[in-house]
């Protein structure tokens, strides 16, 4: 095997499944690792998913060596208002980033939002938010405006950002088939 095989960590796998009350306490861990300070907490977590209009998922790990229910490395969220929805959060832990598995939320995200018959999806996304940005983009979502300060207490700035889902079938099908 050549050295540089040896040093690249395998790619973390994973399913995707409903989030449920039981795995907050996980989420409010990912919370803190990834968002810092603006982490949301439990009780605001709890809210979120018995809210009306929300759909929420996990990314449960696929570890070939252990059977069983894996540990959570990813979540996210959306909130369907009877016309749009908008994506409340996503979010990927450190060490299982640059494995599609972010992608793989969004293309349910997305997919789930044509069920509902969703006309668009918003969301925001920091400014600073390189990773972020490109995933967005890569799937189609265009900049639509700035929301200054949006972001505390970090005192950083937002972009908003849409994807039209009545014009843009054929792009998002193109990203899928090539992720
Ligand atoms: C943003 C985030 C969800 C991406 O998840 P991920 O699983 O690492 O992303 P993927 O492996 O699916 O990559 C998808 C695309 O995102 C972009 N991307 C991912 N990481 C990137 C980076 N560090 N810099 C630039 N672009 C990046 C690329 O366009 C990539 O496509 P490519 O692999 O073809 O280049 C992840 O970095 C994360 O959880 N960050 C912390 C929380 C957060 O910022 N959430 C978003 C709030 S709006």
């Amino acid at each position: 095997m050549d050295s540089a095989k040896m040093n690249t960590p395998p790619r973390t796998r994973a399913r995707l499944r409903p989030l449920r009350a039981a795995d907050l306490p996980r989420v409010v861990e990912l919370e803190v690792e990834m968002f810092g300070p603006s982490a949301w907490t439990y009780g605001m977590l709890a809210e979120e998913l018995g809210g009306l209009g929300r759909w929420y998922i996990a990314a449960e790990e696929i570890r070939d060596d252990r059977p069983g229910p894996g540990d959570i490395v990813g979540y996210a969220g959306l909130w369907f208002d009877g016309e749009i929805t908008q994506i409340m959060t996503l979010g990927v832990a450190p060490r299982a980033q640059h494995c599609g598995i972010g992608s793989q939320m969004l293309g349910a995200l997305i997919d789930r939002s044509r069920e509902l018959g969703a006309s668009a999806i918003l969301l925001e996304v920091a400014v600073n938010n390189a990773a972020a940005l490109g995933m967005y983009e890569k799937y189609g979502f265009a900049r639509l405006g700035l929301r200054k300060r949006y972001y505390q207490p970090e005192d950083v700035d937002a972009y908003t950002m849409r994807l039209d889902l009545t014009a843009v079938d054929t792009a998002v099908d193109s990203v899928a088939e090539t992720a």
